[in-house]
């Protein structure tokens, strides 16, 4: 965010700014999504929907589930939040008492220690790097010490790497066994580049799941996700959402029941993503940047810029200031690593990835 304020700055003094530091898709909601939303605006009083959700977009997720993922979720399992966002803050809740030890694989998503610090959980971070991925593992677990809970994102914000079958399922496995409750972001899911995103549901009924409209769906502004809790959690969860913010809005949710309905229309999205990636794991290492991480999904490429660097954010000030280019440091991600790395955005359009190589490329020469 701060990164967006300076690019935002940088361009209302009269600068072309490429803006790579962004998290969200350069797409808008899909155009069957913006007639529901249209016709909700007109035929309904908008009121407020169930604590859990309209249960005709909780059939519909259902319904989802079983068509991606060969999986038979029943309806009473989901519930429908203000975005995964909101998802993290009821799961965290419903799940954990203050005190106990969750842990998250180093780097990750910011929100999720400053979620969980703020509801007074203890965070253990587990470093992980190339050679796992950046994705925990039963043996980095091991030497993590007692856990409550763990939190897994595959495909993870920033790295843009996967947890895959076996990984995934040892690392669910070995929660299981020692009675760690995991929370598995699934908000990337439906963009990948090779194998699709498994979810933790194949692995164990314990595991709590979240999603959300936010990243494949392009809805981001709506602020619409979903859970699926195991059952003895669902009342608990019930109770949290009906007091914390009495249901999402209702306008998103009927809406989003037409966002199954779109696939091509999404996946047409992917595929610029694709190409974007395509383009920057070309032409980044022609600029000197060669240590990459495996990017097999999301719309992040997590790149090493030790050899140029060791302050990311003053690497990456500069860059914006000489070149227009806005990328994140990866010290948002890592506080004790991050310094060596940046993260890539590439959820915009093509023109812009190509401008953004090839400025890349002759700052850095
Ligand atoms: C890994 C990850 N999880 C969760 C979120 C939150 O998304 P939302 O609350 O819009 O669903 C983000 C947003 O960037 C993210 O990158």
């Amino acid at each position: 965010m701060e990164v967006m304020k300076a690019a935002n700055e940088h361009e209302a003094a009269g600068n072309h700014v490429l803006h790579l530091e962004v998290g969200e898709p350069g797409a808008g909601a899909p155009q069957a999504v913006l007639d529901a939303a249209h016709a909700a605006l007109d035929s309904s009083a908008l009121g407020y929907t169930e604590a859990l959700g309209l249960p005709e977009l909780r059939r519909a997720i259902s319904a989802h589930y079983l068509k991606n993922y060969q999986r038979d979720v029943a309806m009473e399992r989901i519930v429908v939040t203000t975005g995964s966002s909101g998802g993290f803050m009821l799961a965290l809740l419903a799940a954990f008492d203050s005190g106990q030890r969750i842990g998250i694989g180093v780097p990750y998503y910011p929100a999720y220690r400053n979620m969980m610090i703020a509801l007074g959980l203890e965070v253990v971070t587990i470093e992980t790097g190339p050679e796992s991925r950046f994705q925990p593992t039963p043996e980095l677990l091991e030497r993590a010490g007692h856990l409550d809970g763990l939190l897994i994102c595959s495909p993870a914000n920033p790295t843009g790497t996967m947890l895959r079958g076996s990984e995934f399922d040892a690392v669910v496995q070995y929660c299981d066994r020692h009675g760690i409750r995991v929370l598995s972001d699934e908000i990337y899911h439906g963009i990948t580049y090779g194998e699709a995103a498994e979810t933790a549901l194949r692995y164990s009924a314990n595991a709590v799941v979240l999603n959300g409209f936010s990243k494949f769906f392009c809805m981001t502004g709506w602020r619409l996700g979903w859970m699926v809790v195991p059952d003895e959690l669902s009342g608990a969860v019930e109770r949290l959402a009906q007091n914390l913010y009495i249901s999402a809005p209702n306008i998103s949710q009927r809406a989003a029941i037409a966002a199954f309905e779109c696939e091509d229309e999404l996946n047409a999205n992917v595929a610029v993503y694709a190409e974007n990636r395509r383009i920057l794991l070309e032409e980044l290492p022609k600029a000197g940047l060669k240590d990459l991480a495996p990017a097999d999904g999301a719309f992040y490429i997590y790149a090493s810029v030790s050899h140029l660097t060791n302050d990311s954010s003053d690497f990456c000030r500069k860059l914006l200031k000489e070149t227009g280019v806005a990328i994140t440091p990866g010290i948002d991600f890592d506080a004790e690593r991050g310094n060596a790395y940046v993260r890539i955005s590439f959820a915009g359009k093509t023109v812009e990835t190509k401008e953004t190589a090839s400025r890349l490329k002759s700052w850095l020469a």
